[in-house]
């Protein structure tokens, strides 16, 4: 695997700037790799009708995949300096849809380190393209 995953986690912290984060004042960002080696990145895009926010994760798996660079390969997500931000359920569950159990995320820790792990220790048993590719021909 070719990810250089400082690259990836410095792509993450620029893309915080662009964060529309007027309520929470809580800046994310996110950046994923793709197979073909492009880099996309994300941050939140709040709402005044605060559930409508999307998050970092999910604005860059949305460039990715609008840019037909499917799958992804490798996630940094970043949030305030200080703060420890793992992706949220509701990222973790899209971040599955387009990456294997095995791509690397890495997610910016309090103590300014980063903390490694992968899409399927986040997201076990996730419910998956292969989930309803499994039920074809049963309902
Ligand atoms: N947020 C993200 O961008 N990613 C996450 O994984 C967790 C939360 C954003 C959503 C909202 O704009 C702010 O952080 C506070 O929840």
């Amino acid at each position: 695997m070719s990810t250089n995953l400082n690259e990836l986690r410095a792509a993450a912290r620029a893309a915080r700037a662009a964060a529309y984060a007027p309520y929470s004042h809580f800046a994310v960002g996110a950046a994923v790799e793709t197979a073909d080696g492009r880099r996309f990145t994300g941050a939140n895009v709040e709402n005044a009708s605060y559930g409508l926010t999307v998050c970092a994760e999910r604005t860059a798996v949305f460039a990715a995949v609008l840019a037909g660079a499917r799958p992804i390969t490798a996630v940094a997500v970043t949030g305030p300096d200080g703060v420890t931000t793992p992706p949220c359920g509701a990222c973790r569950q899209v971040l599955a849809e387009f990456g294997a159990p095995d791509v690397p995320l890495t997610y910016a820790r309090a103590d300014g380190g980063w903390s490694d792990t992968t899409l399927g220790a986040l997201l076990p048993a996730a419910f998956d393209p292969a989930t309803l590719e499994a039920s074809r021909g049963i309902a």
